[in-house]
């Protein structure tokens, strides 16, 4: 394991965002920018946006602002984009099957197999990708050294999906079951809830207009 800079949670959170425009720029073909000009387009105050960068030795140049390719490298970097992250999905449902379209078009992530313990679902393909069945599923991360395991089972299983999970050694878990899974502390999970997203925009408009 690497021994890694402490970088606040709500720098890392804003990292993939500034990822994004900075993308957005260069496949516009704009070859720098400042953190004036960063700040107009995100929203963020350049003081934030230098203060953020700043985290990872400041890339930005005084009266040059920030070169777009090199930042872009240097977050793809920093998030971890560079090499190919395997996957596997448990749960071959709806969610599941979303995920999988998902993340084949992701240009770092190779997904590898999904596991199910429905009979039916047990050794077909779904889109090119095998399902097998879940008893299978530690030996499979042990054999394949797969980094990503991603829930996509009902409430109800996750959490035994989630030992099994760490019993074939995953690195990191990204759960889509609606419940916070119980695991020791060093494990890596990133929890996902749609619902909470459509909640706050729920409240927002509660609060904005007059509702029956
Ligand atoms: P689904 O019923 O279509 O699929 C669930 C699949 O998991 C089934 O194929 C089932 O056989 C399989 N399964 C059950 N136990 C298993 C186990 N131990 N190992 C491997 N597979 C197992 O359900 P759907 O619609 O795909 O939803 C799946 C989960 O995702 C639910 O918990 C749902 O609440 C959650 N969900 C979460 C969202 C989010 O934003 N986080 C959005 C939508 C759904």
């Amino acid at each position: 394991m690497k021994d890694v800079k402490q970088v606040s949670k709500a720098v890392i959170k804003r990292l993939p965002r500034y990822r994004r425009y900075i993308r957005d720029l260069k496949r516009k073909e704009v070859d720098r920018i400042s953190s004036n000009e960063l700040s107009n387009i995100m929203g963020y105050t350049a003081s934030q946006i230098r203060q953020d960068l700043n985290n990872f030795g400041g890339f930005g140049q005084q009266g040059y602002g920030y070169n777009i390719e090199s930042l872009d490298e240097e977050l793809s970097n920093i998030l971890g984009l560079t090499g190919k992250y395997t996957m596997i999905i448990m749960g071959a449902g709806n969610l599941g099957q979303a995920i999988a379209n998902y993340t084949s078009q992701r240009e770092h992530f190779n997904l590898v197999s999904m596991f199910d313990i429905n009979p039916r679902l047990i050794g077909i393909k779904l889109n090119e990708i095998p399902v097998r069945d879940y008893d299978e599923a530690a030996e499979f991360i042990k054999k394949n050294n797969i980094d990503i395991g991603v829930i996509c089972t009902g409430k109800r299983n996750a959490q035994q999906v989630a030992e099994r999970l760490i019993e074939g050694g995953i690195k990191g878990i990204w759960n889509f079951a609606p419940i916070d899974l119980d695991l020791p502390e060093d494990i890596l999970v990133e929890n996902v809830h749609l619902s909470d997203s459509l909640h706050s925009l729920t409240y927002h408009i509660s609060k904005k207009y007059d509702r029956e």
